[in-house]
Formats: C-alpha cells, sequence, structure tokens
C-alpha cells in the first residue's frame, strides 16, 4: 500500500509519517518554495509542485495532480492549505484524510490554534478526519486532547499541539492501512 501526501509549508507532519515508516510514494506541494519540498527530496521521495495559477481552473489543476499522482489507497492532506474539489475528490472518493489543529466543528479553518486560545476554551486538541466537498466537515476518525495551560503563549501551545500531531497522524494513518480503521 502507498500513501500520497499533500502539503503547503513546513512539513513536520510529513516528517513524522516518513519516521514512522509509512510507504509515502509522493509529496504533492503547491508552493516550489516549501520547506517541505527539501524534506521529502532529502529522503528521496518524489515531489509535484503545483503551481495553481498556471491553469485555468481548480479542475485543470487537480487533473494535472491526478496525472503526476502514482495509485495511492490514501491521500494525506498535512498542511495543504487549498480546498480539495470534486476533480480530486471523485477521484479518490472517502480516501482523502485532513489533519486539523483543534477539535472539529469546533475552530474550523486555517486559524484553528488561535481562534480557541482567543476564545479561551480550556481544551483543545487534533482532528484526524474523512474530506468531504466541505471544508473541515468530513466524517471524523480520530481526536486527541492537548489542555490550554493557565497563562500559556500561543507559541508555546502550538508547539504542543504539533508535537500531538506528530502522534496522531500516522498512527492513525498506519491503523487505515492495516485496515483496523475503515474509512
Ligand atoms: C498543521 O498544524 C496542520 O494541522 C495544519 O497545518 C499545519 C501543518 O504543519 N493544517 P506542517 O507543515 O505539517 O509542519
Amino acid at each position: 500500500s502507498t500513501i500520497s501526501v499533500f502539503a503547503s509549508g513546513t512539513g513536520s507532519n510529513f516528517e513524522a509519517l516518513a519516521d514512522a515508516g509509512l510507504p509515502i510514494a509522493m509529496v504533492v506541494c503547491d508552493h516550489a518554495d516549501a520547506p517541505v519540498v527539501a524534506k521529502a527530496q532529502a529522503r528521496s521521495i518524489a515531489t509535484f509542485i503545483i503551481d495553481y495559477r498556471d491553469y485555468p481552473t481548480k479542475a485543470a489543476a487537480e487533473t494535472a495532480i491526478l496525472a503526476a499522482l502514482p495509485a495511492s489507497d490514501l491521500i494525506v492532506l498535512a498542511g495543504y492549505m487549498r480546498i480539495i474539489g470534486p476533480t480530486l475528490l471523485a477521484a479518490y472518493p472517502g480516501q482523502i484524510i485532513n489533519l486539523h489543529p483543534a477539535l472539529l466543528p469546533s475552530f474550523p479553518g486555517r486559524t484553528g490554534i488561535a481562534d480557541a486560545y482567543a476564545y479561551g476554551v480550556k481544551v483543545t486538541g487534533v482532528t484526524v478526519h474523512v474530506v468531504d466537498a466541505g471544508i473541515d466537515s468530513g466524517r471524523i476518525l480520530a481526536q486527541a486532547p492537548v489542555r490550554i495551560l493557565p497563562g500559556e503563549s500561543l507559541a508555546h501551545l502550538e508547539a504542543r499541539i504539533h508535537a500531538v500531531e506528530h502522534q496522531l497522524l500516522p498512527h492513525t494513518v498506519a491503523a487505515i492501512l492495516k485496515e483496523e480503521l475503515a474509512l
């Protein structure tokens, strides 16, 4: 079995997946200069850089991604800052999962950690869910809590949330590939 990882930035979750020995066939990234690209190259993992501005529509961009993707059992969005469109969803029905740094359905969107922190919740966390046509809205597969400590800085909370992500995502992906967790 193989997985493809989609990422847009740092790639610490990609690294956690690779370090866990998961079978990553390709990393898809929408920014040529994103650190995740170098991280994949350093591990001799194929990369596909997609600049959506080169395409007239999202469907055209996703068609190009599909043409580049090796057949994958699972697509893992790990910090991919794009909304997945019908083209990819139709090609991988129920086979795309996403990592979100909050306890969905609370605090969806791009700033979930900061939003939870600003709201003043005592417990936030991490979610892995199936991707559907919405934003951060698919069936929840796994969650882990992260308490916000009294007086904790946002930066400190972010670091603790990422540490939990680096455990939860590889564990969840491994369970799916072992068919211990049904998508
Ligand atoms: C993670 O916090 C993920 O939950 C969010 O974007 C971040 C990606 O971090 N969607 P990295 O690129 O994996 O380090």
